[in-house]
């Protein structure tokens, strides 16, 4: 297994790019299961969770050539319709292959993803969307068994906005008789990126990134040739890692509109952040102010951002209070911050971060993907040496992250463990 060992406090500097999204790429590819023919998927990102997909499509028909950058999937002989526990498990994503397969062939068996370190993560929502659209669902030995003739429109009320669920619907319905409409949906950008992609392949859906979303169903879908939007995650963890080492960095190929939560707090604590021709300059203060935020569903602070910014209001000057909304179990990169000198405390989905002058480095374990990202960042704000371990975390959602760092001046390396 690896290793990222890091000797911190070099204020970062230069230019990085961002990769494609890959929340965006994983649907994204499961939705190339509605149309039989050859899609090509640019702007992939090169991620263990994109391998975990492409294999999972491989391992229903599709043929897939790529697997980073320029994807091609030819759908074709997708006619398998059963995605096993194996595959599913190392990435609970996969589950929404099963409304295509739906969509597609009238049935499907995928595997019930399972939980992860940050929560227990229910499909119950997406499985009462797709009985709406009057699939018979039953589950059995771990797998959910769904077989629909024709999948028909209907109105979805969600129960609260889930990305997952919102995608699974609009996917299915594209090629369900009448018009779905579903509310309650989730706005964030990845979902407009599908449903642009969706569109272009014939489908007919309104309203992406808003509440409220109206699918007219087709016949059938051709396929797709479509560039991924940027990582709008990875995007804001470079925010975070020019602002934690007080460095004056530039990012390019970021969309700045999608992460307004995240920007405007870090303006709040002393941040400067310009956008001038497309590229994205972020100037670190000499020390953050303390800022509180809630995590809630977009255009709210986005979760995938909470652990980041933690590591942030680890060395600012002041208390802050962070809660963590969405997931139950977010909060697993404080024991191992609090291993840097951190001083954290956490009282049910609330931490309350007391700033400290300085960290120092220690050896952490990565513990989730996003936990990995905020460790990498107290690492570089720390002194000495820091080594985090267990980073096959990290891997499924950055590219070559170590790399980019460096780059910019930072001074880590990836070892052998
Ligand atoms: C997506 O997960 C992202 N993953 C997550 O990113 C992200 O944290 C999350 O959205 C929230 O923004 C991908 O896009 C691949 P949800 P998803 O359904 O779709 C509850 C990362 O780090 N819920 O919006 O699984 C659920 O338990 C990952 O890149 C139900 O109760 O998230 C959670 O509390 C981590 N029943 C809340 O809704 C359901 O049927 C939001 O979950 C579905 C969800």
């Amino acid at each position: 297994m690896d290793k990222l060992v890091i000797h911190g406090g070099k204020k970062l500097s230069g230019e990085v790019t961002v990769s494609g999204s890959k929340n965006a790429s994983l649907p994204i590819f499961c939705a190339t299961i509605l149309a039989s023919g050859v899609h090509e998927i640019s702007n992939v990102p090169f991620l263990r969770d994109i391998n975990t997909t492409i294999k999972v499509l491989e391992s229903l028909g599709a043929r897939v050539e790529g697997n980073g950058n320029v994807v091609r999937i030819d759908a074709t002989d997708v006619n398998n319709v059963e995605a096993t526990y194996d595959l599913v498990k190392t990435m609970r994503a996969s589950v929404l292959v099963l409304g295509p397969l739906l969509a597609r062939h009238g049935r499907a068996r995928v595997s019930l993803p399972g939980g992860c370190a940050i929560g227990a993560r229910p499909i119950d929502q997406h499985l009462k969307g797709l009985k709406a659209l009057g699939a018979d669902i039953h589950l059995a030995h771990g797998y959910v068994e769904a077989k629909a003739k024709r999948l028909k429109g209907a109105r979805v009320n969600f129960d609260m906005p889930t990305v997952g669920g919102t995608e699974h619907l609009m996917m299915a319905a594209a090629l369900a008789k009448g018009e779905t409409v579903l509310e309650n949906a989730a706005r964030e950008p990845e979902i407009l990126d599908l449903a642009t992609m969706l569109n272009q392949m014939g489908a007919k859906i309104d309203g992406a990134g808003t509440d409220t979303i109206r699918i007219t169903g087709v016949k059938e879908l051709s396929p797709a040739t479509y560039r991924v939007m940027p990582d709008r995650i990875e995007a804001g963890t470079f925010m975070c890692a020019a602002a934690i080492t007080g460095g004056d960095i530039k990012i390019r190929n970021m969309q700045l509109e999608h992460l307004d939560a995240l920007v405007f707090k870090l303006q709040d604590a002393g941040v400067e952040i310009t956008n001038k021709d497309g590229i994205v300059r972020v100037k670190g203060p000499k020390r953050p102010k303390a800022m509180n935020i809630k995590t809630r569903p977009y255009p709210g602070f986005p979760t995938d951002m909470q652990a980041q910014f933690m590591a942030l209001m680890c060395v600012a000057d002041g208390a802050s209070v962070i809660s963590e909304n969405i997931f139950e179990n977010r909060f697993m990169h404080v024991s191992e911050l609090l291993r840097f000198g951190a001083d954290i405390t956490i009282e049910g989905n609330t931490a309350t971060v007391k700033g400290v002058k300085k960290l120092s480095g220690a050896p952490v374990m990565a513990t989730d993907l996003r936990a990995s990202a905020s460790l990498i960042l107290a690492g570089l704000a720390a002194d000495n040496t820091t080594e985090v371990s267990r980073i096959y975390h990290l891997d499924r959602g950055y590219e070559s992250i170590e790399k980019k760092l460096a780059a910019l001046g930072a001074d880590i390396q990836r070892v052998k463990e």
